[in-house]
């Protein structure tokens, strides 16, 4: 269980961006994080992922502070970031099957579980492209790809169907029910409503502050 209390997150010395946020990300549930540009869906998802401390108030995931980014990522907590995070010399696949050899699986296992994640994405046929090389949206399926291989306890989805067409948006949402289903913790920051209403809860960051919005 990932949870923040009374988490109070800012940069450096100036104004929070969120004060007193307490929330639980739960296994098997698909939450999504929404409000206006700037209203501090990423910074939210940083701290949930380990990137960043809060000033005051507390992460802890099972009872045990996160402390940092190696710790989340010892309890499996994965993030998909905004701006995809993928390397843009290497290829598709390259880009997954280094993270998940990173991660101890061996090169034969890497290679099998990259080409089961770019084929739920619809990318098979450009696996061996250079990532520089792809579009915008095929960049963006291949980080929800990287994030689903490596099949975390916690999954952060920070705006990843924000350049995708209407098929492509509903199979990723799909693929982020399906592993709330295997019992992973899944939030998706998301400034799309209709993604927001495909959601189990819905968390909305306005002017400081988290609202939880009923289902
Ligand atoms: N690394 C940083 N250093 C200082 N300020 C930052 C940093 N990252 C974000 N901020 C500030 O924190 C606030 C919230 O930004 P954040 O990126 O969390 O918003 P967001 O809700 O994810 O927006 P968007 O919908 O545009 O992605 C903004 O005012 C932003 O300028
Ligand atoms: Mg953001």
């Amino acid at each position: 269980m990932l949870t923040l209390t009374g988490a109070t997150l800012a940069y450096g010395q100036a104004d929070p961006v969120l004060s007193e946020v307490t929330l639980t990300v739960e296994p098997g549930r698909l939450l999504a994080v929404t409000g206006p540009s700037g209203a501090g869906k990423t910074t939210l998802l940083s701290a949930l992922a380990g990137l960043l401390a809060p000033r005051s108030g507390t992460v802890t995931i099972d009872g045990a502070a996160l402390h940092d980014r190696d710790r989340a990522v010892a309890h499996g907590i994965v993030l998909i970031p905004q701006d995809n995070g993928l390397a843009p010399i290497l290829t598709a696949q390259e880009n997954l099957q280094v993270v998940l050899i990173a991660r101890g699986h061996t090169p034969a296992e890497a290679r099998r579980d990259t080409a089961i994640a770019l084929d739920k994405l619809g990318l098979s046929g450009q696996a061996d492209q250079l990532v520089e090389e792809l579009s915008g949206g095929q960049q963006q399926r291949t980080a929800i790809a990287r994030g689903l291989a490596l099949g975390g306890n916690v999954l952060l989805a920070d705006e990843v169907t924000s350049e995708l067409d209407a098929g492509n948006r509903q199979r990723v949402i799909e693929l982020l029910q399906g592993e709330a289903k295997r019992g992973a913790a899944v939030v998706l920051a998301t400034h799309d409503p209709e993604a927001a209403a495909a959601c189990d809860a819905e968390v909305h960051l306005s002017d400081g502050r988290a609202t939880f919005k009923g289902r």
